[in-house]
């Protein structure tokens, strides 16, 4: 039934520390909740352009897998920003804002330039892979302020170019992701920028939690579906997104949640070992991939409590497996939808792939013909480059939702 799919090695590790069944305590409703993600789905709701992504049903893949189905949460159709992330920089920076103005200003007030000769003074700072910071830079320009974005050497040119244009100013720092951040923190203390970053490593967990709390959106938007989902699969870079879904489906469905699997390229397997190790684990000394956006070498500690809590499931994949998957997604066979996934969007799809095909993590994982699958997929061919390169032609223009 699969011969013909592409055959990649997996890890697998199950969480041995899974706590669904505890409500979050109030620490954890701190970092976020429900209330928190609906406040921040009104929110980003008012923005021009606003729509739910779709979720996509693949049924040929899902009978080529022998499973009952498959459903893409295609985040490539996120804004124009073609992934979740818009989500989150820019909801953060909207309400840290609201915070430096001390008073509530709607998207549409900051936009016409009312609180212009308070927010043109207000400058934010972040590292990035290449999309966190343009929903950094986007929410900087929607409402009035300046951003200034960090990155790494390996960052590519496209990618700069395309947080360029929403007018941020760059800052091209030697060294990996994470000098940039360290750099970043550093310039932001130094100058009195406003730094919004996705991880909480070595800093105050306010504006990692609002990224976090804008990454709720997307989960939320598929909450009511019916039949509900056996399984949800979602990349991990620092964990932050992985984290907003384990928080929703925690509070929203506790011990009847979908079973939560967490996706991570095996070089940069930062969730994977923290969860096979119960605590947050030491920092990679490499983590470079070609999944670009997942190249995190340490877990978010905001991030952490949710994942120990309410992550079932780790699977860990080589690179060539998320190059495949973006063929597979992009060639929309057994009549399924094509669907352009970027090489870290198309992540979740080489995991159920790679672990349908293995009868240990099939097992493991409970997978078969009743599981009804999600998948995130995070971004569209947010680097067009790569996705030409992989895929063999030009992505098409992006269609929205
Ligand atoms: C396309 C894409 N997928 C996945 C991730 C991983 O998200 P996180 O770092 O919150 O785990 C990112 C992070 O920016 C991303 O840009």
């Amino acid at each position: 039934m699969t011969a013909d799919l592409p055959r990649h090695p997996v890890r697998h590790v199950r969480n041995a520390y899974v706590d669904r069944a505890r409500p979050p305590g109030a620490a954890e409703r701190a970092i976020m909740d429900l209330a928190a993600f609906e406040r921040a789905h009104r929110e980003i709701a008012s923005w021009p352009g606003y729509a739910p992504t779709p979720l996509v049903a693949l049924p040929g893949l899902a009978r080529r897998l022998g499973l009952g189905a498959v459903m893409v949460k295609d985040e490539g159709r996120r804004f124009h920003l073609e992934s979740f992330t818009a989500l989150g920089g820019a909801y953060a920076v909207k309400r840290l804002i609201e915070e430096r103005l001390a008073a509530s200003a709607s998207a549409a007030d900051l936009r016409d330039g009312r609180w212009r000769a308070a927010t043109q003074n207000l400058v934010f700072a972040t590292a990035t892979d290449g999309n966190h910071g343009r929903s950094v830079a986007w929410g900087a320009r929607m409402f009035g302020a300046r951003s200034v974005v960090f990155i790494h050497e390996n960052v590519s040119a496209e990618r700069e170019a395309a947080i360029a244009a929403f007018g941020a100013e760059m800052r091209r720092v030697p060294g990996d992701y994470d000098n940039s951040v360290r750099i970043a923190a550093e310039e932001a203390a130094k100058n009195g920028w406003i730094i919004v970053a996705d991880s909480s490593v070595g800093i105050d967990a306010h504006a990692p939690s609002l990224v976090m709390q804008g990454y709720g959106v997307t989960m939320a938007e598929i909450d009511a579906v019916e039949p509900a989902p056996t399984h949800v699969f979602v990349p991990a870079g620092v964990g932050g997104l992985a984290a907003a879904v384990a928080a929703h489906l925690w509070e929203a469905k506790g011990a009847e949640s979908p079973r939560l699997v967490v996706v991570e390229p095996i070089r940069a397997d930062c969730v994977f070992r923290s969860i096979a190790a119960g605590e947050i684990a030491a920092p990679l000394a490499e983590s470079d991939t070609f999944m670009a956006c997942l190249a995190a070498g340490e877990v978010s500690p905001a991030a952490w409590p949710f994942l120990r809590a309410a992550v079932d499931d780790v699977l860990a994949l080589p690179d060539a497996a998320a190059a495949d998957a973006m063929r597979l997604l992009a060639a929309g066979r057994d009549g399924d939808p094509p669907i352009v996934a970027g090489e870290s969007g198309a992540a979740t799809t080489a995991a159920l792939v790679a672990a349908s095909q293995d009868a240990d993590v099939r097992a493991a994982l409970g997978l078969g013909p009743a599981s009804r699958v999600v998948l995130f997929s995070t971004e569209g061919a947010t680097d067009p480059a790569v996705w030409r390169e992989t895929v063999g032609r030009a992505p098409p223009p992006v269609q929205a939702p």
